[in-house]
């Protein structure tokens, strides 16, 4: 296809003239994050963080405890300080570093063991009056699934979900729960000491910008909304595609596989952000109404649309890699999927008829996150008549893409004539616009934000339990099916392909393909 790029370039000068979310900044408060020696305190929580107080959204009295099970001292600061440094791009001679890693310690405790609570308490108590910090606190549940409903619980028992003339918040990492008995009852737990306007359960898809610009993108511009509707879209795909594996994860993998592990949360979030109502405000509780509104207006999933993959050895970037089944720490007879594709309808008035596709999977040909919305045909026969061959030889319907990640941007496909010839020849053009080109690059990583409004305690961009238990509602009964009978072909897909061909054949039972020239 011919691209014709129309870019945009947004003069440095103008950016610095944009007000920042974070004119707004959380009282002195100390956050406590629960299985701080995990990778996603070093990788993902802490450079947030670090970002944060750079860019002066962070109080100045402000402390970081880290809780886990092994005994660590010191040794804990010097891990955050090399992981702030390796995945928040920063510089291990940035003076700031060491002010920042002063406001990091560490407390041992096991989670489920209620007599380690009380000297917690006594601990956060103590730095609390040592550095002349506030009583706002925020927990954050990086722990595996199981402890979530302990440490909450034993926080209740001991007085510290209540907040005393200040903020006291919860963040729940996924999964939450893994089917909908679960997390219902994780819900009643988790409310039986938090008050709902305390919690904060995070997906982390949300705080990506270029999903809050699909908000933006439909509710900022005049010209998107009039036919968002099924009077003009054919057709929804949303691809969550990762060429990467379980990188360690293989025991908690075996038990979630691709339906648990990113359909049912961050594609599901995607999909809401595609298909809600316009919201009254961006207010928590009006974007998460419409939220709901959405997932409730889909009716239940046939089992015969939902089907799952496991890859198997293949090859990706010129390297020959293992199946799933010679993972470490993976049975090798496993029945867990690491594709899984859906069709889905969501039956209100401006969808009804729509279908929307999905597919989310492991070791696939391309890491790419991307949303396609298909338009309709127009009646083109005067056109078709006077095709050449060659790459302009078909016309193609419209299609707008939303590339989440990476190359983050957003095109727009449509017929052009192609000059010079003597027929009417049509070809198709993008107009395409790239963020980094029109903002520069970024390197948030979506916490900053999601933390940020934690501590803030704006619910906007976070789960609700509403909206947790109808997303679970929807795909519970296909885990069961699936639970219930091993699949018969697995591995049925090579690592670095597009995927079962299950996954192909639903959608070209429906005349439609998969768009696989993504990213
Ligand atoms: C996590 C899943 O929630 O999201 C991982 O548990 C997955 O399996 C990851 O790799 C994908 O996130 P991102 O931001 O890399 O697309």
């Amino acid at each position: 296809m011919a691209s014709a790029t129309v870019q945009m370039k947004i003069r440095p000068e103008d950016l610095s003239q944009v007000p920042k979310t974070g004119e707004r900044i959380p009282n002195p408060g100390i956050m406590v994050i629960f299985g701080a020696s995990g990778d996603l305190t070093k990788r993902k929580l802490l450079p947030a963080l670090y970002h944060l107080e750079q860019s002066g959204l962070l109080p100045k009295d402000f402390a970081i405890v880290g809780v886990a099970r092994r005994p660590l001292g010191k040794e804990f600061a010097d891990d955050m300080r090399e992981g702030i440094v390796d995945f928040g791009d920063v510089d291990k001679s940035d003076p700031k570093l060491e002010e920042f890693v002063n406001k990091i310690s560490y407390y041992a405790l096991s989670f489920d063991d209620a007599s380690h609570y009380a000297g917690l308490k006594a601990e956060l108590d103590r730095i609390a009056q040592e550095k002349n910090i506030g009583p706002d606190r925020l927990f954050y549940l990086a722990t595996a699934p199981e402890y979530f409903a302990p440490i909450i619980e034993n926080l209740g028992a001991q007085g510290m979900a209540e907040p005393e003339h200040g903020r006291v918040g919860v963040v729940i990492e996924k999964p939450f729960g893994h089917d909908l008995d679960s997390a219902r009852e994780l819900n009643h737990q988790v409310n039986a000491v938090f008050h709902e306007n305390q919690v904060f359960r995070i997906d982390h898809y949300l705080g990506k910008e270029t999903v809050q610009n699909i908000l933006v993108f439909r509710f900022g511009n005049g010209i998107f909304e009039p036919i968002w509707n099924r009077n003009f879209i054919d057709h929804v795909q949303i691809t969550a595609s990762e060429t990467l594996v379980v990188e360690g994860r293989g025991p908690f993998y075996e038990k979630a596989g691709a339906l648990r592990d990113v359909v049912q949360n961050h594609v599901m979030e995607l999909l809401s952000f595609v298909a809600m109502e316009p919201p009254s405000s961006f207010d928590a509780e009006a974007v998460r109404r419409e939220k709901v509104k959405a997932w409730r207006a889909i009716p239940n999933i046939p089992i015969l649309d939902a089907v799952r993959g496991q890859y198997g050895p293949g090859v990706i970037d010129g390297k020959k890699v293992v199946g799933y089944r010679d993972e470490d720490r993976v049975n090798p007879e496993s029945g867990t999927e690491t594709y899984a594709a859906v069709k889905l309808e969501i039956e209100n008035w401006r969808w009804a008829g729509v279908p929307f596709y999905l597919r989310a999977g492991k070791r696939l040909k391309k890491r790419a996150t991307e949303i396609s919305i298909q338009f309709k045909q127009p009646p083109l026969l005067i056109f078709n008549r006077m095709q050449s061959t060659g790459p302009c030889s078909e016309i193609q319907p419209n299609l707008l893409t939303i590339r989440i990640q990476p190359n983050e941007g957003i095109a727009l496909r449509f017929g052009a004539k192609v000059p010079n010839t003597p027929n009417m020849s049509v070809c198709p053009v993008n107009m395409d616009f790239d963020y980094s080109a029109a903002f520069g690059t970024s390197t948030a990583n979506g916490y900053e934000r999601l933390l940020l409004d934690a501590m803030l305690g704006d619910q906007t961009l976070f789960a609700h339990r509403d909206g947790v238990e109808v997303t679970w509602s929807l795909y519970t009964p296909i885990l069961e099916a699936w639970a219930a009978k091993n699949p018969e072909v697995f591995p049925n897909y090579f690592a670095g392909s597009w995927g079962p061909d299950c996954g192909n054949r639903l959608l070209e039972r429906d005349g439609r393909a998969w768009r696989n020239n993504i990213g």
